[in-house]
């Protein structure tokens, strides 16, 4: 996959691409990437690239004129252009996973109070929001998006990693442990020292369950659960009373 983002702040996202497992997936050429500063293509000694709202308002918007010179420089017409935004769409696990079967992805890290709209009618598919919050930066969003797409691709991560993480099947992931056997007070789960896998397995259903129900109920309602799941759900409820205010969600499924 090759991914372009447009931005004026370069050093906020080359780190990422020259790191851990997205630089695996560089010099494997599962993923190559190019960062362009679109203030090169703005006009004038200050290479200005951003104005004052039409209308007034508070902040400056960027112009549509160095960005879209940009985008048409590097073929971005026509082709999967996303734009992190606070009033996108929301991004998730599902979406992450339809953008990882482009082969070519565009970003475009927006920043002050967002970019003219002339140049989102224009050219981006794709207007995302990474959640109900306020970032002051687009490339932080962009970055948030990429990680979550990229290691989707065939060979950048182990098949069996993705299996049982959150939100595969709507569940959120059991948790884990590694050496020392105790640590502090705290001890690992027995079951987890025993070497039988039919139990481990069932004990990491259970608590993949358990966790969802804690944290995430919401996505209950679309997990598809087998009848020993739902049985095994009950069960959990019924040994802990505190967590009787999410019984209701039982109903739903
Ligand atoms: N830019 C600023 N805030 C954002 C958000 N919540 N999601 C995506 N892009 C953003």
């Amino acid at each position: 996959m090759k991914i372009t983002i447009f931005t004026l702040f370069p050093e906020m996202v080359e780190p990422f691409f020259t790191s851990s497992i997205m630089k695996r997936a560089v010099e494997k050429a599962l993923v190559s990437y190019e960062i362009v500063n679109f203030r090169d293509f703005a006009d004038g000694v200050h290479k200005k690239a951003d104005d004052i709202p039409y209308g007034g308002g508070a902040g400056m918007v960027l112009m549509p004129d160095p960005i879209s010179k940009a985008l048409d420089e590097y073929g971005a017409k026509g082709k999967r252009v996303v734009f992190p935004t606070p009033s996108g769409k929301p991004f998730t696990e599902k979406y992450a996973m339809d953008l990882s079967s482009e082969s070519e992805l565009f970003f475009i890290c927006g920043h002050y109070e967002g970019l003219d709209q002339r140049v989102i009618d224009e050219y981006v598919t794709d207007e995302i929001t990474i959640g109900d919050y306020v970032l002051s930066s687009g490339e932080t969003a962009s970055v948030v998006i990429i990680d979550a797409l990229y290691r989707l691709i065939d060979g950048v991560i182990s098949n069996e990693s993705l299996e049982d993480e959150s939100f595969s099947s709507n569940l959120l992931e059991y948790p884990q442990y590694t050496r020392p056997a105790r640590y502090c007070t705290k001890s690992v789960p027995d079951v987890l020292l025993t070497g039988h896998h039919g139990h481990i397995t069932q004990w990491r259903c259970d608590k993949r369950l358990e966790k969802t129900m804690l944290n995430r109920p919401d996505l209950l309602s679309n997990a598809s659960l087998s009848i020993e799941e739902r049985e095994r759900l009950l069960k959990i409820l019924d040994s802990e009373d505190k967590r009787n205010s999410q019984r209701w969600m039982l109903s739903e499924l």
